[in-house]
């Protein structure tokens, strides 16, 4: 009856209720047009020198520069806003062409790779049709020519260097659902004694008021040196969500905006297991980029091997929950690696990774490092699916996760030692945490596969990994009373201290 009324009253109302909808689309479009595009233009377009010539003009002692030759944290702010601003035109400038893309192939390649775990495809027979994803030989050609504009237009290293300095942690987080897992890694790096400083980064405004309060807590109450940072200040992306892909793309610009010279970036559920600095110095961070292997099998497509001339028999993909960079080495690259995720979900993620299991980001960082032919390590050991369960023995799926596992990650120093667990599924959560008080889960097995360790010990790691979660669950700003997460998780970390003798 219910339906029947309001089905009338639509019916009654249509016109004008069309009408107020129509003027509602026509005024947010105007909006939008206005107000987004022409601040973005004015300010794009501004008398505000471009970054380079701005740095590169080798005035000794600039205003915000200090006696180390790098700028103030004031100044620092203000280049990279321009270096933000100056990337955006850049990648807007080289828009890959659309019309150069024949679609009938497009519309055909997805069912070719397929995105199940198990789903074999013959490598071979894929990378050679790829050849067909440009519509002739004239848009292959000129698609190679305006790359190589764009390579050459990048600003240097050279001419950015003042803008960066230090070493530090970059986590991407914002949306709700991560703003109670993110602090877990923040933690994390806490009990193990690392004192390198985190950048959290978020899309916009929104996700960084909603991020600030548990940030602001863990410095001012735990003494942590970290801060939050809104990729809106550098850019103005305007968000069209054509694809769930879209969002990565704040993955390599946060990385390159950042105000770390050196830095490792981390998702906000992989969550670190041993110091992650010792990286930086050693001699598989050497080239400058480190990434870790993911499950899936390589699909690069031959275009990307012809237009760059890169390498492509590279056996697997790449995962990006942890990826570190020192823009010393890959500036450059990483500003290439940007303009892929930028164009990703329309252009780039199609052509690298075939829409293949491997699509995304992740693939998108040793890519451009490719382009360039520089230098790059990857992780030579396989990751290990480390299957969280139950202390009587059950495995989590049984007790109804969808997916478990954590993927370990290897230390590219030495790897039989675990680097970060990516948690994954299940998340370290208020949900997971109620169900976790249920079903006594554990996550750091013992070493129970063949040359898989953690230089801090399982138990040690189970102690931290609910000690901390507690205090997410019952002190920080996001703690939630109304559930019994609280409670589930300080009996698990009673009893695991007293395991460990503590
Ligand atoms: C476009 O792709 C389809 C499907 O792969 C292929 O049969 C066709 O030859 C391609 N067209 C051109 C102009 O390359
Ligand atoms: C792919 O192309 C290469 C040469 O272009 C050829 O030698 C090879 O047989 C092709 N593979 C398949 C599976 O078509
Ligand atoms: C383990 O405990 C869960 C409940 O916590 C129970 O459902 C399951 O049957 C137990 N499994 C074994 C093997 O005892
Ligand atoms: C494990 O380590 C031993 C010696 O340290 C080595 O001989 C063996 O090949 C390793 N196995 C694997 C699977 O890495
Ligand atoms: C690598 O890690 C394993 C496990 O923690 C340890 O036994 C071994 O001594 C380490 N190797 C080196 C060279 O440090
Ligand atoms: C708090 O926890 C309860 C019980 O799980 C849940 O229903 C509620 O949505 C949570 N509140 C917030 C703000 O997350």
């Amino acid at each position: 009856m219910r339906n029947f009324v309001a089905a009338a009253l639509c019916v009654r109302y249509k016109k004008p209720l069309l009408i107020s909808v129509l003027g509602f689309v026509v005024v947010a479009v105007l909006y939008s047009w206005v107000i987004l595009d022409s601040s973005f233009l004015t300010y794009s377009g501004s008398k505000l020198p471009k970054l380079s010539e701005w740095l590169g003009s080798g005035q000794a002692g600039m205003a915000g520069e200090k006696s180390d030759g790098k700028l103030s944290a004031d100044a620092s702010f203000s280049a990279r806003q321009q270096l933000g601003s100056d990337i955006q035109r850049l990648f807007v400038d080289y828009e890959p062409s659309a019309d150069a893309v024949n679609q009938t192939f497009l519309e055909k390649w997805p069912t070719m790779v397929g995105f199940q775990l198990d789903k074999k495809f013959n490598y071979d027979e894929v990378a050679n049709a790829s050849t067909n994803f440009f519509v002739d030989d004239e848009a292959s050609e000129s698609f190679k020519k305006q790359q190589q504009e764009l390579m050459n237009a990048i600003p240097s290293w050279a001419s950015v260097s003042k803008a960066f300095s230090g070493r530090g942690v970059v986590i991407c987080a914002g949306s709700y659902d991560l703003s109670r897992i993110w602090p877990n890694v923040a933690l994390m790096m806490r009990s193990l004694g690392s004192s390198l400083p985190i950048e959290v980064w978020t899309k916009d405004e929104e996700e960084y008021s909603r991020t600030l309060p548990m940030a602001n807590q863990l410095r001012t109450e735990l003494g942590m040196t970290i801060s939050v940072h809104a990729l809106s200040d550098y850019m103005s992306i305007v968000w069209a969500f054509v694809s769930v892909t879209e969002i990565y793309k704040v993955k390599a610009l946060s990385l390159l905006l950042s105000s770390f010279e050196e830095a490792i970036l981390f998702d906000s559920d992989s969550v670190p297991v041993m110091d992650p600095e010792v990286l930086f110095d050693s001699e598989e961070g050497k080239s400058g980029l480190i990434q870790w292997p993911d499950f899936w099998t390589n699909s690069l497509s031959k275009v990307m091997h012809d237009a760059y001339d890169v390498d492509y028999s590279f056996t697997r993909t790449c995962e990006s929950g942890q990826v570190m960079i020192d823009k010393k080495k890959q500036f450059e690259p990483l500003v290439m690696t940007s303009y892929f995720n930028w164009w990703g979900p329309t252009f780039f993620y199609k052509l690298i990774n075939l829409d293949g299991m491997g699509a995304g980001d992740k693939d998108t960082f040793w890519v451009g490092s490719a382009v360039y032919h520089r230098d790059y390590h990857v992780v030579g050991r396989a990751l290990e699916l480390i299957t969280a369960k139950k202390h009587n023995g059950s495995l989590w799926k049984e007790a109804g996760g969808v997916f478990n596992g954590a993927m370990g990650q290897f230390n590219p120093i030495n790897t039989s030692e675990i680097f970060t667990m990516h948690l994954h599924a299940p998340k370290i959560n208020l949900q997971a945490a109620e169900l976790y008080g249920q079903y006594d889960l554990q996550f750091f097995l013992p070493e129970e596969k063949q040359n898989v360790s953690y230089a801090k010990g399982a138990l040690w790691l189970e102690t931290h990994l609910w000690e901390n979660l507690q205090w997410v669950e019952c002190e920080s700003v996001h703690r939630n009373l109304t559930s019994n997460a609280c409670e589930g998780v300080k009996e698990r970390v009673i009893s695991l201290r007293e395991a460990l003798g503590e």
